[in-house]
């Protein structure tokens, strides 16, 4: 369950290893065997014993309610993998921090966040029009050309436009992304680190974007570039199924989440059905059983935006939960809603339809654009 997870990259996702999970289907086998945990062991978490740790497998959704309620105490966000994962990259950012710092720079991204602090929808349609005239004139849509526009999206959005052509910066970012997968077995490279830390100061003084508002934002500003990777892939596979609006959105995340493990921390004995798990324990979350799990959900191979228009399982969370919940989240919400939005003004793609794969490598998508739907302006 977990190796096809960390195979295809935890931080930044390998292209060669998501095609062949997409051959294997390999995210439903992983539903199965958590299926088959489950029954064969019943509610209670399944503890598994890795080097000598204890780990706990949740496999019941109120449990995992619970779990995200009680962050950062006693489940602690900043777990020993994420530390060592996120070193790399973004030593500062909050959701590696623990205590007073902790609390204070959840703040400085809650208030920044807002997709109210920049113009979203007009960048999204600035880029989205070049983007449109491209597929028109190569007849189809691939995850390359896509990614291309969405970056310079991101970049105007968090740094202000004087950032939108600057590569080279998010391409420092993927490298260290890159030695982020390997965690505690990478060096880290503190050369290439301290590049991309000065880069992006250089544009934080600007106080463009995102980056006007308050606050020391430059150890949270990397989480935020990287984190918005995940909402381009979410977003362009919400093309692939015809979704719209921010339902179509949560739903493309519920369906493939980019966080497929969630991970926290006891930081004291806690209690379990009946059982005790030690202070220390790592608690796994693995979302696509809970988003996909045909046991429970009549629609879960569908695309079923209503779900999202009522109190839903407690264990349905592509942003997480609790006071540990994306803070981020209105924002992709809002930057990948309105990119669905202006690219389907001007083209039509063939849908996926149900029952959808349980792995969908986005790098492989090829989106031709209908002939006969596809109207010129
Ligand atoms: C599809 C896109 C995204 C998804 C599915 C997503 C999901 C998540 C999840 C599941 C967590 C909790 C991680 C954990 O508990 O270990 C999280 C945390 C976080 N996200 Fe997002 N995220 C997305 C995009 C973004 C973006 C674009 C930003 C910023 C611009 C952002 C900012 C953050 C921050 C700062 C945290 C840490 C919160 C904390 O530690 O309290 N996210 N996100």
């Amino acid at each position: 369950m977990l190796l096809p997870t960390l195979a295809k990259g935890v931080t930044v996702r390998r292209p060669g290893v998501m095609a062949a999970a997409e051959k294997l289907q390999s995210d439903g086998t992983a539903i199965d065997t958590m299926r088959s945990l489950r029954d064969r062991y019943g509610p209670e978490p399944v503890r598994l014993r890795i080097t000598g740790r204890s780990v706990a497998v949740l496999v019941d959704p109120a449990d995992v309610g619970r779990l995200l309620a009680g962050s950062p105490e006693p489940f602690a966000l900043a777990t020993r993998e994420k530390k060592a994962a996120l070193k790399h990259f973004q030593p500062h950012g909050v959701l590696v921090s623990e205590g007073l710092s902790r609390e204070r720079r959840r703040e400085i991204n809650e208030r920044a966040l807002r997709p109210e602090n920049a113009p979203v929808e007009a960048i999204v349609r600035d880029e989205a029009d070049l983007l449109t005239r491209h597929v028109m004139s190569t007849g189809e849509l691939t995850w390359d050309s896509f990614n291309q526009a969405w970056w310079r999206v991101v970049r105007r959005i968090v740094l202000g436009d004087h950032a939108r052509a600057d590569d080279q910066l998010t391409d420092d970012l993927k490298a260290l992304r890159q030695n982020a997968n390997w965690a505690f077995l990478h060096p880290r490279q503190r050369g290439l680190q301290a590049r991309f830390q000065r880069r992006l100061d250089r544009h934080l003084d600007r106080r463009e974007g995102l980056a006007a508002q308050p606050g020391d934002l430059s150890g949270q500003v990397p989480h935020w570039l990287f984190a918005f990777d995940a909402a381009g892939v979410v977003t362009i596979r919400a093309l692939a199924i015809g979704a719209r609006g921010t339902r179509g959105v949560l739903e493309s995340a519920r369906l493939w989440p980019t966080t497929p493990v969630i991970l926290r921390e006891s930081t004291e004995p806690t209690r379990w059905h009946g059982t005790w798990l030690p202070a220390g324990t790592s608690f796994v979350v693995f979302t696509p059983f809970f988003h996909r799990d045909p046991d429970r959900l009549p629609y879960a191979d569908r695309y079923a935006p209503e779900i999202w228009d009522r109190p839903r399982d407690p264990a349905i969370v592509p942003f997480s939960g609790g006071p540990g919940v994306c803070p981020g989240r209105d924002l992709v919400l809002a930057t990948g809603a309105a990119m669905l939005d202006a690219l389907s003004e001007h083209l039509t793609f063939p849908k996926l339809t149900a029952p959808l794969p349980k792995t969908l490598n986005h790098f492989g998508l090829r989106m031709p654009t209908d002939p006969a739907g596809t109207r010129v302006s």
